[in-house]
């Protein structure tokens, strides 16, 4: 750096800065004090501008005023801090982007953060007067640096910390939201320069925006995308798949994993391969074990098996022929005081060979002794009754059943339960079903009994046979008149 400059006017400034004071104008003889030279006060510059502060944002171009009034012969310096950057109408610093405009102005161009500080204008009496002036650099937000340049793994549980590392000024405000979506939390929104998730769960996976903004220029977003890397959750789309011999079946499991799970099928400890007859296919998390005709041997305990290595699960799937449970789907309120009308619905493939009806009384409430058995049938159980019922044949998937129960006690709570039967076995045991007798007969069923299509059938068929009945008398009284009058 050039800092000897070989100007008379800097050297006569650098004593002046540098000296004690009182200060002493070097060019009369120092050892006469009669010499040291006295003001006139009406001739004592003076500044005409005050201190303030400015305050620009970077590359922009700045002037800082210094008018002096009465500047006379005295030397007018620009200082930042200590280092002098003109005297007089000479410039000092080697910084290109600073020059002296209009008068005594100090202009700073394209201002960069550095340029930051207090600048002085000095006059170079023997007192020197300064004036000094603040300048401020505003930055505009910027983000200098993202967790993992954006791309955050995790495993499942652990404490994830997303980090925003921003620069500017003022210091600008760190903002973290979530793309589509809230944070963890349930907020919509977080400030900080850091956002924490303890114990990330699968569903906090998702692109995390952090946002610089403040006072200055526009705001600036990076986005960090959360990867959760958990092991595989599975679940059966069925747990017991209904099916026939001949028909085309589906197995379905819903693997959920991260990094995605390879899924094996297993029919009870055996592995299955793939054939022409046994197919898989994936769609999302919907892995599908197609068998596309089941044979005997199909029927089985099936499993899928998910593992990503970052762990294990298997769910099983029960392949069967069997019928599906009933569903019992009348009124738990009966109609007659001592019969019930049930009716029941079942899914099987092939055709049902026997139905087993239980019922007992309901003793929740009641004691052993209160509990009167009418006409056991067969006992079960202690308490239960039993009736089988052979059905009638019918080829559609879901069979419906009417049955009437009869020797009932009035205004009493029931229990009652349905198996099925076909030719691959018995079918699980319907869920407990209560119904209530009522303590009267009602003369007419009502409209509900007869809005079934299976019963409204029945009473129909009775109605036409019951025609045909008087017909018959009808027609032997017309038949003997006839005779008669013949
Ligand atoms: C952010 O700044 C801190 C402190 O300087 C540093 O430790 C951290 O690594 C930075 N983070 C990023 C993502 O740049
Ligand atoms: C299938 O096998 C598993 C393991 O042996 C067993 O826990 C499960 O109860 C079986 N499922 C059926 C329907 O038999
Ligand atoms: C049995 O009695 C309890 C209370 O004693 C009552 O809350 C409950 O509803 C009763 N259950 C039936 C089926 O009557």
């Amino acid at each position: 750096m050039n800092l000897m400059y070989p100007n008379l006017l800097f050297w006569m400034y650098v004593v002046l800065t540098l000296a004690e004071p009182p200060y002493i104008v070097p060019f009369k003889e120092l050892d006469n004090a009669d010499l040291y030279v006295q003001m006139d006060p009406n001739k004592i510059p003076k500044f005409l501008t005050k201190p303030s502060t400015y305050t620009v944002v970077t590359k922009d171009t700045i002037v800082l005023p210094c008018e002096v009034y009465n500047p006379g012969h005295f030397v007018l310096a620009w200082k930042k801090g200590i280092a002098i950057l003109t005297a007089g109408i000479t410039k000092v610093t080697p910084e290109e982007r600073i020059r002296i405009v209009e008068g005594y102005n100090l202009e700073i161009r394209n201002a960069q953060i550095n340029d930051a500080g207090n600048y002085i204008c000095q006059i170079g009496t023997l007192d020197p007067v300064e004036l000094k002036h603040t300048l401020q650099i505003l930055i505009p937000p910027r983000i200098v640096g993202i967790t993992s340049n954006g791309k955050v793994s995790a495993k499942k549980g652990s404490d994830v910390i997303l980090q925003c590392n921003s620069t500017g000024n003022p210091p600008p405000t760190i903002t973290w939201t979530r793309k589509n979506n809230m944070l963890p939390n349930g907020e919509k929104s977080f400030v900080g320069n850091s956002y924490t998730i303890d114990s990330v769960r699968r569903q906090d996976d998702g692109v995390y925006i952090c946002t610089a903004s403040s006072t200055i220029g526009s705001s600036v977003s990076e986005e960090i995308d959360l990867n959760i890397l958990y092991p595989p959750e599975v679940k059966e789309e069925r747990s017991i798949v209904f099916t026939v011999e001949g028909q085309e079946t589906q197995i379905v499991c819903i693997v959920h994993a991260e990094p995605k799970a390879e899924v094996l099928w297993y029919r009870d400890t055996l592995q299955l391969d793939m054939t022409e007859w046994r197919i898989t296919d994936v769609r999302g998390n919907r892995y599908t074990l197609g068998l596309r005709k089941v044979q005997k041997t199909d029927f089985g305990n099936y499993s899928c098996v998910a593992d990503n290595g970052l762990g294990k699960s298997k769910r099983f799937i029960e392949v069967t022929g069997r019928p599906d449970v009933a569903v019992i789907t009348s009124s738990k309120q009966g109609r007659s005081k001592n019969s019930y009308e049930m009716l029941w619905t079942v899914k099987s493939y092939s055709p049902i060979l026997e139905y087993k009806l239980l019922y007992r009384q309901d003793r929740t409430n009641k004691s052993n002794q209160e509990i009167q058995y009418k006409r056991p049938m067969r006992r079960w159980d202690d308490d239960w009754t039993e009736i089988l019922i052979n059905p009638a044949s019918t080829d559609q998937l879901e069979k419906r059943r009417t049955e009437t129960i009869r020797g009932l006690d009035s205004g009493t709570r029931y229990e009652a339960t349905v198996q099925s039967k076909n030719r691959y076995g018995w079918s699980e045991v319907s869920q407990p079903f209560f119904f209530t007798t009522s303590t009267k007969n009602e003369a007419h069923p009502g409209n509900s009994v007869l809005s079934d299509p299976e019963l409204r059938d029945m009473s129909i068929t009775a109605i036409n046979k019951a025609s045909k009945m008087i017909q018959i008398p009808l027609l032997c009284i017309v038949a003997v008149i006839t005779y008669y009058l013949a």
